[in-house]
Order: C-alpha cells, then structure tokens, then sequence
C-alpha cells in the first residue's frame, strides 16, 4: 500500500473531516492554531512512518477544525531537510494533506531578508521561488496517479490567492510585501558571500524550508500560496549574527497581525 494511504486510513479512524484548505505554520508560527475551532488534533508522532519534527518553535501536530466558514487542516509545525529527512519524506504530510481532500495550500515560514527594502518583521507574499539548491521531492519513479512526470512550474504560487491576500491586507491596514524565496539546505546560516549569490540571482528572502513543499503540491494539483515573515536580515546584511532565538522572537512579536491576515484571507479564498 502506498505510503500516504496507510497514513490516511490511520487518520479517517480518527476523523472523517474533510478540510478545504491546507495551512503549514513555519518557525515560532503555531499560534495561528489558537483561532481554530477544533475538531480533532492528531500528533505527528502517532500516524504510521510519519516524519516527526525536531526543530524548535514545532509542535509536529495536524490541528483539524474551522477557522471563520472554511474547514482547515493545520500543520503546527514541518519537518526539514537539515533534520535529516529526504525531500520525499519532507513533503509527505503535503501529499497527504491533498488525499485528504485539501485543494488549496497555504505555506508560512520565517526567512532573513535579503531586499534592502525589507525590514524585521515585514511580511512577504512569495511571488516565486529559487529550489535548485536542495534537491527535488519528485525525483525517483513518479506516481502518475498524484502528477505528471514533467510538472509545469511557470506559476507556483496562486495569481488569485496573491491578489486576494493582497486585497485582505489592505483592508486590515497590514503592510505586505512581495518577493523571491530561495531554500537552502540548512541548518547553518548562510555566508556573507552566499548571501550575495542568493542577491545576484534575484532572490528576496532566504529560509530552509517551503519552495519544495511548494514544488511537491504544484505537482499534485493544489493552488499554492505561501507568506515569510522577515525574521531577520540575511547574514552580510545584518550588522549582528543571526541567532535562532532572533528568528523565533520575531515570529512571536509579528504573530498577532499574521495571524489576523492569514485568518482574514482565508476567509475569502
Ligand atoms: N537564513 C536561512 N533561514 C532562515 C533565516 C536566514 O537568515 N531566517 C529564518 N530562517
């Protein structure tokens, strides 16, 4: 049996909610859960091979319930490539978010700001992406049934879901910026030179996560669109060095307004 279906038959058991919208909540991220209504928590731990987190600021449970009118599937907190994981077992819980029913995807993360437009704290709405530093999820035999072999990737992230948080923001008097996200492996921080490399090749924001969760689900027919919050600024553009406990206070002090954006946007996918 297939990975993914031993997995859902574990969670059905459990719950037959079906959710409209997956939502994955990156680094110091997981407070968004609070506005859910529950139905069902199912930690991480539990559901048969699983990939379990370890990385400080993840819960490593799947939150079930609604937050306004939509029926939500919340990931508090992911799994990354410097834990050790294969990019396979990285986006596993996407893959199995999509079998659950979930059509739409809604990724967060933390990342260092790379635009010297960008400040601490700012939020990005990812207009793109730069993967071809970590390798691709879908390398190996494809499973037909979930893509194609070959998946297009001229649009990742969703014209649609952008244009409507866009409008939310400005409605909720939230500053939103846009930009290019580039995942590197991880878990170092970057070097000043990387940085600059990462610049040259018109990338915005750096982090360790997303771009191949984001690859995995275009493949297999979600409408993605994910947020970074500007944790901090990228190394060589910080004065200071970056520490993860600069990256979790930021996402802890933004938490409020990101929270109310992603609720509010959700509302009108
Ligand atoms: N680099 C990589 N990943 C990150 C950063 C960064 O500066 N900040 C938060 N995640």
């Amino acid at each position: 049996m297939i990975m993914t279906d031993k997995q859902l038959a574990f969670i059905r058991k459990k719950t037959d909610f079906v959710p409209d919208v997956a939502i994955v909540l990156g680094s110091g991220l997981g407070a968004l859960a609070d506005e859910i209504e529950t139905e069902c928590i199912i930690d991480y731990g539990e559901i048969p091979d699983f990939p379990v987190s370890t990385a400080p600021g993840h819960a490593g449970r799947f939150v079930f319930g609604k937050i306004g009118n939509k029926k939500v599937a919340v990931m508090q907190g992911r799994v990354h490539l410097y834990e050790g994981y294969t990019p396979q077992q990285v986006v596993n819980p996407i893959r199995l978010l999509k079998k659950a029913g979930a059509n739409i995807l809604f990724l967060t993360n933390a990342a260092g700001g790379i635009n010297s437009d960008f400040h601490i704290g700012d939020l990005m709405v990812l207009s793109d992406h730069i993967s071809s530093f970590v390798e691709s999820p879908l390398v190996g035999k494809n499973d037909d049934a979930l893509g194609v072999r070959f998946p297009d990737m001229s649009q990742v992230y969703s014209k649609r879901l952008n244009k409507i948080i866009f409008e939310t923001a400005e409605k909720e008097n939230t500053k939103v910026k846009s930009g290019v996200y580039l995942q590197f492996r991880g878990p170092n921080f970057e070097t000043p030179a990387e940085i600059r490399m990462a610049k040259m090749m018109g990338a915005d924001a750096v982090g360790m996560s997303t771009a191949i969760e984001a690859q995995a689900a275009k493949h297999c027919g979600f409408e993605v669109c994910a947020v970074s919050v500007i944790s901090n600024l990228a190394c060589g553009i910080s004065k200071t060095p970056i520490t993860s406990e600069e990256v979790n206070e930021t996402a802890d002090r933004i938490a409020p307004v990101f929270k109310n954006l992603i609720k509010k946007a959700i509302g009108n996918f």
